[in-house]
């Protein structure tokens, strides 16, 4: 898939099979975050990546919503180091991920975390350091549905000066 189709076919997956993922495709996924444009090339992120299913029901059990996190087979959380840009950093590695996770076939979604009040309780769960923060846990999987989401028209959206 050339960039563009792919930037442009991407749609949050929310079903997924249960066939897993290989371990190398998840590994090309973390490197396409590893890569993400990053302020002053701080590049401020771990992850953690969760295989168990019984982590991935607790995730779901304490955020109270992204059911689909027990049926996708890989979920990543995204974890950055506190400073200025780590929100914009870290949306940059998150997208990163869910362009590549596309460009393998699979589907993915971007689950919040912080600023939630369940975020603090993720983090103890999957052992994510009190200096860090946590915004995002990304669910993957071989997608089962094809969604297509309302859009907003760019002539609604672009101005020319
Ligand atoms: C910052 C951010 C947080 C999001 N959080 C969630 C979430 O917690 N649960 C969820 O199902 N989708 C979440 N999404 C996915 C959005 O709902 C989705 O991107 C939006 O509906 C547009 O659909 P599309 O991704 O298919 O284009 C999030 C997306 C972003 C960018």
């Amino acid at each position: 898939m050339d960039a563009l189709t792919c930037l442009k076919t991407r749609r949050s997956i929310r079903s997924f099979a249960t066939t897993d993922i290989d371990a190398a495709i998840v590994t090309d996924i973390l490197d396409c975050a590893r890569l993400a444009p990053t302020a002053m090339n701080r590049q401020p992120w771990s992850f953690v990546v969760v295989r168990d299913a019984a982590t991935r029901h607790r995730m779901v059990e304490i955020a109270g919503h992204a059911e689909f996190l027990r049926t996708a087979p890989v979920a990543i959380a995204v974890c950055l180091d506190e400073w200025d840009y780590w929100k914009e950093d870290g949306s940059a590695a998150t997208m990163a991920m869910l362009l590549a996770a596309h460009a393998h076939c699979l589907g993915a979604c971007w689950v919040s975390m912080e600023p939630h009040p369940y975020a603090p309780a993720v983090k103890t769960l999957l052992g994510v350091a009190d200096t860090q923060h946590l915004l995002a846990v990304v669910a993957l999987g071989y997608p089962v549905e094809t969604p297509s989401p309302e859009k907003r028209p760019l002539a609604d959206m672009v101005r020319y000066r």
